[in-house]
């Protein structure tokens, strides 16, 4: 990627004015309209009157939620449409003589762009990053200079999931040199690692736009994390006029850091090129070195050593904040996640945001990069198979041009259960080599699957779609039978588990798995307040519980590794719920950032620190008979104590990953205590709550960038006078924010709250709510105050820096 240039940006009668460096963010200052503006791309449209925001926006997270929305509750019941953006700017007469571009990140869906009333271009799909070229029609230093975007997500349904609207991840500005490296222009392979040295070898498309040949000089440098260079190349290209000149050049790196899960290591390259003693252009790429491979019998090696991928599945979407980008809020997706113990995300089921990739390299993730949830054959009437036959090989190759040199990429996958896989013609098989031709081509370093259901011979994709990987979603039950299935062969879990829960909702027995009927009327008589256990012990009718999968995925080696759906939850597809459910049950992980049990399941088994967990809450009727479940590790058994009387102690046995006792409740407190060779590890208390009293508010950072962007996720809590949080508070909260920040978005991960994710106050929901504060671009104070009738209030400051 290019280094982010320095760009001077001053605000002159209303437009802003950019002396850019070489690639600057272009977010600031758009106009926006929603709704079909006739003639919208004119120049000389008067747009003083839209609304003016800072991109990435989207618009459908500001809407209503709809029971007859188009998009369905599968797609969050929130509304599409049509949007304009406009953006004035005036090109300084220094960028004359130069190239400039614009790049998008994404814009869901169907954009139309155009620059002072010349049309640049269309492209459909919301994932896709792409660029183009203004130069030619720019007006350079004075008047004027407008992009109008038109945004079209009228045509619903078109997603199984929230997908939002708008110009939904960030817009740059490039202005380069006529000689420059290209777009994506970079790409780097490791074909030999070893501990005292790396091979690298970085092929460089050198393109020239000006009118005549253009020899130069490409060094290419590599540096450490620290930015220490530790290699140096320096070749001639010469780029014929309006073409492409491409450099391979091999460089050794000696005594490598190889990058990993647990020690994601990022070198740097540096790509400059000079003429004639004058530097063009400068380009950075990451550079992650690292070995791989997956055995048919072994499943995955990072680096020679077995590493089994302990994934999940994850949508785009940022709950609150929609699927507006912000890096800061991807940030603590990850970071949560990790401390789950996850080492791997699947992207499901599009290219995600180039920042989430960034940080993926740098928190140690091992990403599955997935292009498309369909092919030709429709999954909902106006998804992406109506633009299957002009776009797919373009949207392809541009993900895995813009992705290839992450090295947190190391699977790339061509679908989701995309219905070709029973077509009666048997498409499934030959689109799927088509698309994997497609990708080998641009990078034949990584193994390509699909993710298919129905996991049997009589799958097409996977018989005879040339798969490096056997893609697996579900069909646990035959998980052990597989690798007899596919002999030879290696299989991934590119889907499991789909169960499904309520943060703070317990259905007892704890031990009796449900997997939800398909029926509505069945559904709800099971559950009238639409909640899942948090329990083990409620999936998806085609799923399967937490530590049933684990226990299979982690005792058969040749199963490399599970991607769980999902991580986090996410707007939309609130299976087994009809309307009023909108959003997602299938996180461990709710929609505001909050684990649901689950989570504490997967960090016993999946990561060392010492931990224990116990559950439910203590708030129950005298005499009911309550499950109690704890999850830990580092121990050799767990005793629990009920008002200071040991309940027994217990041993996870006979493979179990788990404890549990069931109790006769009486109100008090409940402890358990985990020992090892009979020394006391960790203790845990739940406590009985009283009546609420009181807000709690615990911001996750007190501290941030006073950058317009930052966020701080600050969690409240109802807690009683003791400070014990009641679990059936959902007392609403009224925020109120002062000083050097706002509310950017406020959430309790009720799957049935219509509340707007954009107001001020929200309920809380088994006793929390999350208010998300971003900074402006203003050093200084932010004051969050959270009041409730009959509630003691509380507030928190947060500083800007
Ligand atoms: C899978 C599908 C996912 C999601 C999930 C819910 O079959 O690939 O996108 O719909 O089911 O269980």
């Amino acid at each position: 990627m290019r280094q982010i240039g320095i760009a001077f940006c001053v605000m002159l009668l209303g437009s802003s004015v950019c002396f850019a460096g070489k690639r600057v963010s272009f977010n600031q200052n758009w106009r926006f309209s929603l709704g079909e503006v006739a003639n919208g791309q004119d120049q000389d449209l008067n747009d003083s009157q839209w609304r003016r925001l800072d991109l990435p926006h989207d618009w459908s997270i500001e809407g209503e939620f709809r029971e007859n929305a188009p998009s369905g509750t599968g797609g969050g019941a929130l509304p599409g449409g049509i949007g304009w953006y406009r953006k004035t700017f005036t090109a300084p007469l220094s960028a004359k003589g130069k190239l400039t571009f614009i790049e998008f990140d994404g814009v869901y869906r169907n954009s139309e762009v155009w620059i002072n009333g010349h049309y640049l271009g269309k492209r459909p799909y919301g994932y896709s990053t792409f660029e183009y070229e203004l130069t030619s029609h720019l007006i350079y230093g004075g008047g004027p200079n407008v992009i109008a975007v038109k945004v079209d997500n009228s045509q619903q349904p078109n997603s199984r999931w929230y997908s939002g609207s708008g110009i939904y991840r960030n817009v740059w500005l490039t202005t380069l040199d006529p000689i420059h490296v290209e777009h994506w222009g970079t790409y780097w392979t490791t074909p030999q690692v070893n501990t005292s040295s790396a091979t690298v070898v970085i092929k460089t498309q050198v393109a020239n736009g000006s009118n005549s040949a253009a020899p130069v000089n490409l060094t290419t440098i590599i540096q450490d994390a620290n930015g220490r260079e530790v290699a140096r190349d320096t070749a001639k290209a010469i780029a014929e006029r309006n073409s492409h000149a491409a450099v391979s050049q091999t460089l050794k790196v000696a005594s490598p850091v190889l990058w990993s899960d647990e020690r994601p290591y990022v070198y740097k390259i540096v790509s400059q090129l000079d003429q004639g003693g004058r530097m063009v252009d400068r380009y950075e790429t990451p550079l992650g070195i690292r070995t791989f491979h997956f055995d048919v019998n072994k499943g995955f090696f990072l680096n020679g050593k077995a590493v089994k991928i302990r994934g999940v599945c994850n949508h785009h979407d940022l709950g609150a904040l929609g699927a507006a980008v912000n890096t800061r809020a991807i940030e603590r997706q990850l970071q949560i996640l990790k401390d789950m113990g996850v080492n791997g995300i699947r992207t499901s089921h599009n290219p995600p945001a180039p920042e989430l990739l960034d940080l993926a390299d740098r928190m140690g993730f091992i990403v599955m990069d997935e292009a498309f949830d369909m092919w030709k054959i429709a999954k909902t009437k106006f998804d992406y198979h109506l633009d299957w036959d002009e776009w797919h090989k373009r949207d392809l190759e541009d993900m895995v041009l813009r992705d290839r040199n992450h090295p947190s990429v190391i699977i790339w996958s061509i679908g989701n259960e995309v219905m070709e896989q029973w077509d009666k013609n048997p498409t499934g098989g030959t689109i799927a080599k088509e698309l994997g031709a497609i990708v080998r081509k641009l990078d034949p370093t990584r193994p390509i699957t699909s993710a298919c259901n129905g996991v049997s011979r009589d799958n097409k994709v996977l018989t005879e779609g040339d798969l490096d990987l056997v893609g697996t979603n579900y069909a646990h039950g035959k998980l052990p039978e597989f690798a007899k299935m596919f002999p030879g062969r290696v299989i991934i879990g590119t889907e499991t588990n789909s169960s499904v829960h309520t943060r703070g909702s317990y259905r007892m027995p704890s031990d009796e798995i449900l997997r939800w009927p398909r029926k509505d009327e069945d559904i709800l008589k099971i559950s009238p307040t639409y909640e899942c256990s948090a329990y083990d012990n409620s999936t998806a009718n085609w799923g399967s519980a937490h530590e049933e999968t684990w226990k299979l995925v982690k005792n058969h080696d040749f199963f490399s590794g599970m991607f769980i759906w999902t991580g986090w939850d996410y707007i939309g597809e609130p299976t087994p719920f009809p309307w009023p459910a909108i959003s997602s049950y299938f996180g461990i992980i709710d929609l505001a950032g909050f684990p649901k049990d689950p989570f504490y399941f997967y960090q016993s088994e999946w990561t060392n620190a010492p931990m224990l967990h116990i559950f439910p809450h203590w708030n129950w009727k005298q005499g009911e008979k309550v499950d109690i479940v704890a999850y830990y590790n580092n121990a050799d058994e767990v005793e629990l104590f009920l008002n200071g009387r040991s309940q027994g102690t217990k041993r996870k046995q006979g493979g179990e990953m788990h404890v549990f006792w069931r109790l006769a409740y009486e109100p008090g407190m409940l402890k358990a205590v985990s020992r090892k060779n009979g020394r006391v590890v960790l203790t845990k208390e739940v406590r009985t709550a009283s009546e609420p009293a009181r807000i709690v508010l615990i911001p996750d950072r007190k501290t941030i960038a006073a950058d317009g962007s930052d966020l701080s996720f600050v969690t409240v809590k109802v807690v009683d006078k003791d400070g014990t949080l009641v679990p059936a508070a959902d007392n609403l909260i009224k925020f109120d924010v002062s000083g050097a920040g706002s509310i950017a978005g406020v959430d309790n991960g009720n799957q049935i709250s219509h509340e707007g994710f954009k107001g001020k106050q929200r309920k809380a929901f088994h006793g929390m709510a999350l208010a998300i504060v971003q900074a402006k671009q203003k050093r200084g104070q932010i004051v969050l105050k959270a009041s409730s009738n009959n509630l003691q209030s509380a507030s928190v400051v947060i500083n800007t820096r």
